[in-house]
């Protein structure tokens, strides 16, 4: 009986902090076709790395050069295997959207040639999963994972003929699970991609050349390939995109777009030198792709610094490149400093980050957690809409970083979470086209750079057990109830605390 009651003391006070706030949000503050998902990427989750016909990507060759602490992710969370009741776990936190991305070498084994059965049966198979279950998929046709075929046979991004085998791929996608799919995003960050993967070679296909890598890559170019690569990712992103519109669009009824990281940047002292170098920062880092993608060329400064090592655009190609999308992706996790250094200039042989002449100033942290800047998230989508006419935004990812043995009660992640969310409701009112929103990651995956070190993700996965089971963090609990419709507090330490405590004595009373 005491027990009861104080539950119901408990209760009455959680009431009471529910009605006096001023800044709660839920669910129903966003527009109904606003989307609410969590994603992952295909290496990340899905295992089965060698079954069913599927051939290695350039991840798979990364994973196994010993740069992921060890790990790799020949088995991953097992989600080909696993994806019914990963579905089903989806369906219990009330997520409204999936993102995935498709294995390219799953689906083509090698590349180009023939479609792998197995491999459209697997996404036919999570496809109607998820459909079945009243939950959008969210499809990314490259997720860092190009085929390791291609890359062996031509280098893979950095040679012209890779915009014809991307653009068979995303057209068997297209033909054959377009008919489900009202999303596609062709590719995951490219910018980061390109800069990890050809300047300073910390992520695959890991090329760079001395002076400039970060590693010892074995080949590569630090100076012309990751401008090269970008620039051939632009084409085939518009020549799959072109294949869309022209063909699949108006039956499909569906949309393509093309994922950025996206910092925020802002002057690291209010020198004038340091006010135009955020400027700068923004062109390299963002305009670099959007400015191709929304006005058909790079940004002057880049030209500038860059020079002849900049591919140029025929005015053909910027024709088909301006506005070859429907949607923006944006991955956002954090804000930088940015210090002017034109002294980077002064030398012949430059790579990337030289051509930049900027010093980035990243925050030195005690822990490895993101802090929460909603400033910033606020920053980027008012940039957003300011330099580039409002176009529709995805936020693709956006979450925070723990280890991965830290505890389920990842408080943390709800702390960030619950402030971007408000920070997003807050551009959105004022006037932002953003129209999704999905967490990083849905389950704890196999991370780039430290594999199982650490996690994103929403569930935890018990990798000493062999049948590697699921468990919810308190995030999930957070992330079902909000999008449940509870009215969920955006600020009170307190509030998270009596949630926590209310979710370990029964977590369907929290649910309003
Ligand atoms: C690259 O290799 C050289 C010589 O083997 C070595 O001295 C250097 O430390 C290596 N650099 C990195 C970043 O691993
Ligand atoms: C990279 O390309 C530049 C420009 O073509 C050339 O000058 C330089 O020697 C090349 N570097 C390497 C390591 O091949
Ligand atoms: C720059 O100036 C603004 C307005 O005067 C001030 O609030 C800010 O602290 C200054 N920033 C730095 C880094 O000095
Ligand atoms: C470092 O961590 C301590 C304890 O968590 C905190 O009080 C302090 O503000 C942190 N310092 C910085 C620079 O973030
Ligand atoms: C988590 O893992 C790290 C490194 O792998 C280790 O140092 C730490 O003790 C572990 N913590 C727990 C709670 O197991
Ligand atoms: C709101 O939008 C206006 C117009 O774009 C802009 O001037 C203002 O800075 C925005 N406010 C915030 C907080 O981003
Ligand atoms: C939550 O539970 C802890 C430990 O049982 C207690 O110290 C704390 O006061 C509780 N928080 C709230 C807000 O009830």
């Amino acid at each position: 009986m005491w027990k009861l009651c104080e539950l119901l003391l408990v209760w009455a006070s959680f009431l009471a902090a529910e009605v006096s706030g001023a800044d709660r949000h839920s669910r129903h503050d966003f527009p109904s076709d606003f989307v609410f998902g969590a994603g992952t990427s295909a290496y990340q989750v899905e295992g089965a790395a060698n079954e069913d016909g599927r051939t290695p990507s350039i991840f798979d060759t990364y994973a196994h050069s010993g740069l992921t602490h060890g790990a790799n992710g020949d088995v991953a969370c097992d989600q080909y295997h696993k994806y019914k009741e990963d579905v089903q776990l989806m369906v219990e936190t009330g997520l409204e959207a999936y993102r995935f991305s498709i294995s390219w070498s799953r689906l083509i084994p090698n590349g180009r040639g023939p479609v792998n059965p197995k491999g459209l049966q697997y996404y036919n198979h999570l496809i109607d999963e998820l459909i079945s279950h009243g939950v959008q998929p969210h499809v990314t046709l490259h997720h860092a994972d190009l085929p390791q075929a291609l890359e062996d046979e031509y280098g893979g991004w950095i040679n012209r003929k890779i915009v014809k085998d991307f653009t068979v791929y995303a057209e068997v996608c297209f033909r054959e699970f377009g008919d489900r799919i009202r999303h596609w995003t062709t590719f995951n960050e490219a910018n980061v991609f390109v800069l990890a993967g050809y300047d300073s070679g910390i992520l695959p296909p890991q090329r760079c050349s001395f002076p400039f890598g970060l590693v010892n890559c074995s080949q590569g170019n630090s100076s012309i390939e990751p401008y090269l690569a970008a620039h051939n990712i632009l084409l085939a992103h518009a020549s799959a995109a072109r294949t869309y519109k022209n063909i699949y669009q108006e039956r499909q009824k569906g949309y393509i777009g093309f994922n950025i990281f996206a910092y925020h940047f802002s002057p690291f002292t209010n020198s004038t030198e340091d006010i135009i170098a955020t400027q700068r920062a923004y062109d390299f880092y963002f305009g670099w792709l959007a400015d191709p993608l929304v006005y058909g060329d790079y940004p002057e400064t880049m030209k500038k610094n860059a020079g002849p090592r900049i591919p140029s655009f025929t005015p053909l190609e910027s024709k088909l490149v301006k506005g070859s999308f429907d949607f923006l992706g944006i991955n956002f996790y954090d804000a930088v400093k940015v210090m002017d250094n034109s002294r980077s200039l002064d030398v012949t042989l430059r790579d990337y980050q030289a051509d930049t002449a900027l010093e980035l100033k990243f925050q030195q942290k005690n822990s490895s957690l993101f802090e929460l800047k909603p400033w910033a998230l606020q920053g980027v989508l008012e940039y957003i809409k300011q330099t580039y006419g409002n176009p529709p935004i995805y936020i693709h990812e956006n979450g925070q970083m723990m280890p991965r043995n830290a505890t389920l009660e990842d408080v943390p992640r709800v702390e960030l979470l619950q402030g971007y969310i408000g920070a997003l409701l807050d551009s959105l009112r004022n006037g932002s086209n953003a129209r999704g929103y999905f967490t990083w990651s849905f389950m704890d995956v196999f991370e780039l750079l430290d594999g199982y070190d650490s996690g994103f993700g929403l569930y935890y996965v018990d990798l000493d057990d062999p049948d590697l089971k699921r468990y919810p963090k308190h995030s999930a609990h957070w992330y079902s109830q909000f999008l449940k419709g509870g009215r969920v507090d955006l600020g009170s330490e307190s509030s998270i605390e009596l949630r926590q405590n209310l979710t370990t004595i029964s977590p369907s009373t929290v649910i309003e």
